[in-house]
């Protein structure tokens, strides 16, 4: 298995399973629904990873496709499937999906893992699958924010559960922007290190690409739903297709 295959893999699953609850889940879909201003009749989930969003949504009577490269979160997602809904096991950059969609969705960090130029397929995908009209909500990393908080030592993430941690240690680099990440995993009495790299966009790159893809309307605020300011580490991009 890859390095980038792992990223979201079982020790992914292990550690973060404290966060991924169902409480967390619903209030993400909260979210979700206000910021695409209630339920889209036709949703495309991009990296849906085991389906939280993707199977609420459809249990709310979306028609949801459900996208994810790795297998075991589309086999996690079919499991838990309800109403209408289809599974799609492939690369975002790569799946062939037939149909428009009225809103397509990246949640919860699924994009960038594939370097500038998976970026720049992803909009490109993106404008093809919206309907005119339609949006696009992406959920990632803030570059300024990560760099504000740079400043101050590495950035670090520490995830325990009794005795296993995961231990990221990261630092952007420029031209282009990247967060590169080494990653410590202690689990069972093994230890096991990993590096992966998450391509970023600015602000104003995510507007340009969007608007040269057909994007007419757009908007990035952090995850309070304000405009995002310096200290965001998280960036919500939302962009409307043209009629
Ligand atoms: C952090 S998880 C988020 C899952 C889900 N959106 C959620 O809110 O729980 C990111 C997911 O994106 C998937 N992913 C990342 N890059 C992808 C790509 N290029 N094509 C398809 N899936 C991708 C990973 O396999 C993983 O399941």
């Amino acid at each position: 298995m890859s390095e980038r295959d792992q990223l979201f893999g079982d020790d992914y699953r292990y550690f973060h399973a404290p966060y991924l609850t169902a409480a967390q889940a619903e209030a993400d879909l909260a979210e979700v629904l206000d910021r695409l201003g209630g339920l889209p009749a036709r949703v495309l989930d991009l990296g849906c990873g085991e389906g939280r969003l993707a199977t609420r949504l459809a249990s709310l009577g979306a028609a949801v496709v459900a996208v994810d490269r790795d297998p075991a979160a589309i086999a996690a997602t079919r499991a838990a499937a309800v109403g209408s809904m289809t599974f799609v096991c492939g690369d975002l950059a790569e799946v062939s999906i037939d149909g428009e969609f009225d809103a397509v969705l990246c949640w919860f960090n699924a994009v960038g893992f594939d370097g500038h130029r998976g970026l720049d397929a992803l909009v490109r995908q993106a404008a093809a699958w919206c309907r005119p009209g339609g949006q696009l909500l992406i959920d990632t990393v803030h570059v300024e924010g990560l760099l504000a908080a740079a400043e101050d030592g590495p950035l670090e993430l520490v995830v325990e559960r009794g005795s296993d941690s995961l231990v990221d240690l990261g630092h952007v680099v420029l031209d282009p922007p990247c967060l590169v990440v080494d990653r410590t995993v202690r689990r069972g009495g093994q230890q096991t290190t990993s590096s992966y790299r998450q391509a970023l966009w600015s602000v104003p790159t995510w507007q340009e690409r969007l608007q040269a893809a057909g994007f007419t309307e757009f908007s990035a605020t952090g995850r309070s739903g304000e405009p995002v300011h310096a200290g965001d580490d998280s960036l919500v991009i939302w962009a409307r297709r043209g009629r």
